[in-house]
């Protein structure tokens, strides 16, 4: 398939853009190239999303328009594809083929010729081993900041979710595998690896538990700077605080999923910690790193909730002071078991409290952030972007803030000095010192 071109699209979490970048990877190693162009791609993948009704809606109106490209393989794969699997050629006419988060080696295969695809393939099956590693030959990414999957799948069932129906059983990765992505990236240039999963928290391979596994890629590479996400509040301890505390290697920063602040909602959620425990961990977490950076999840208008529920989760972002937040309405899913609950809470209440929470959500981002003009962070350079006539380098802090500078002679992937000087959103426009 030497001549073949590739484009790839992906939605949804942080876990499906490395999927989406693995499947790149695989398809470059067997002769493949990829385009950014969807006009001129032989292959098409859109890799979906299901975790909310709008993620589904968006992908297929992307599915509706890409598959006018009639001469190009249209690939959907991701949680959508295993939702909805032949239903999909349905709503989709012009897909070829549909294919699960656990059959990508597979998918490759079909696509570069190995395995036949008559008439249109339907890849479904569970394999509840799959991790996918990186091909060594993908080494030259350019971006000096990647993502890396070391767990799959999750067993938590809240009960608003359907990850754990589509995505399957919880797997680790092995830390020999972890290690070697990581050299393989730092080859190429990365400074900067998030490790992810639904829950890193919840990463064993053996006796290798996360913290286990964090110590290891800490002595075993010279990565400059690691993150991990999410973090479910149930499993989190404070010797990860100590460990960021002790090594400035290990970012501020932690992603800690509220979803609500009333311990009724939460415990309807399946959550397994009360605002109590939480606010505890915000708590403690900031006697051991002082300037953590914490950014969480929402949801408002789960089935029952009521204004002094909504209340309560105002007063625990009073407290926890958020970084950044992403919220959602409750959108239900069908198979979850809050899908059997009364979805009764009306859409216009839900459309007000979530730009009452976005709004005060905002007051405090800013208010964080106002405290910063004037200190100097060390950022990783990763972009650049265009403001008005001027092009700027873009960078982040490690508690994950964006900054930009002025490039002069500076480029992606140096780590430098900054002073913060000017906010502008969210934000600051630094000096090099
Ligand atoms: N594993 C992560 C969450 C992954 S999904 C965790 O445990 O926190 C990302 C976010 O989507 C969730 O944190 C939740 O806030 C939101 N979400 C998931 N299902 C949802 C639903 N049915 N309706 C609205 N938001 C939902
Ligand atoms: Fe979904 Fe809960 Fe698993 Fe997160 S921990 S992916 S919210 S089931
Ligand atoms: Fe969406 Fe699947 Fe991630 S449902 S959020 S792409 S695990």
């Amino acid at each position: 398939m030497n001549s073949k071109k590739a484009y790839l699209k992906s939605f949804g979490c942080q876990m499906n853009a490395f999927d989406t970048e693995v499947i790149a990877a695989l398809l470059t190693e067997k002769g493949c190239t990829i385009t950014e162009d969807p006009e001129e791609a032989d292959i098409i993948i859109v890799n979906t999303c299901s975790i909310r009704k709008h993620a589904e809606i968006r992908a297929i109106n992307w599915l509706h328009n890409l598959s006018r490209h009639e001469n190009a393989t249209l690939v959907v794969c991701g949680c959508m594809a295993q939702k909805k699997g032949e239903n999909l050629k349905k709503l989709v006419p012009g897909i070829d083929i549909i294919s699960g988060p656990d059959n990508y080696s597979q998918l490759v295969s079909i696509l570069s010729g190995e395995l036949s695809k008559i008439p249109y393939t339907l890849l479904l099956g569970r394999n509840h081993d799959t991790t996918y590693k990186l091909p060594t030959t993908q080494q030259q990414h350019g971006k000096p900041s990647r993502f890396l999957s070391i767990t799959r799948g999750c067993e938590n069932f809240c009960t608003y979710c359907v990850v754990p129906y589509l995505r399957g059983k919880l797997r680790s990765k092995d830390p020999e595998t972890v290690i070697d992505e990581i050299n393989m990236m730092e080859l190429s240039g990365v400074k900067e690896v998030t490790l992810l999963g639904q829950n890193v928290m919840a990463y064993q391979y053996g006796k290798v538990d996360f913290m286990n596994l964090m110590r290891i890629i800490l002595e075993k590479t010279d990565l400059h700077r690691i993150r991990f996400l999410t973090t479910h509040p149930k499993d989190v301890t404070m010797n990860l605080f100590s460990l960021m505390a002790e090594n400035s290697r290990v970012c501020p920063h932690i992603h800690l999923p509220l979803q609500s602040g009333s311990n009724r909602i939460l415990k309807l959620m399946g959550r397994k910690y009360t605002r109590e425990e939480y606010i505890f961990i915000v708590e403690e977490a900031r006697k051991i790193v002082p300037d953590l950076a914490i950014s969480t999840d929402i949801i408002v208008g789960f089935p029952t909730e009521e204004e002094s529920d909504f209340q309560d989760t105002i007063e625990v972002i009073e407290l926890a002071r958020f970084d950044s937040a992403f919220t959602f309405k409750y959108s239900p899913r069908e198979g979850t078991s809050a899908f059997r609950m009364d979805n009764n809470v009306a859409a216009a209440t839900k459309k007000n409290r979530l730009a009452y929470l976005n709004k005060k959500l905002k007051e405090i981002r800013l208010d964080i952030f106002r405290q910063l003009s004037g200190k100097n962070f060390k950022i990783l350079l990763d972009g650049r972007i265009k403001k008005g006539k001027y092009q700027y380098i873009k960078g982040r802090t490690p508690h994950f803030r964006n900054v930009i500078v002025k490039p002069g002679k500076l480029s992606e992937g140096e780590i430098i000095d900054v002073k913060l000087q000017e906010l502008n959103g969210f934000t600051y426009t630094g000096e090099e010192i």
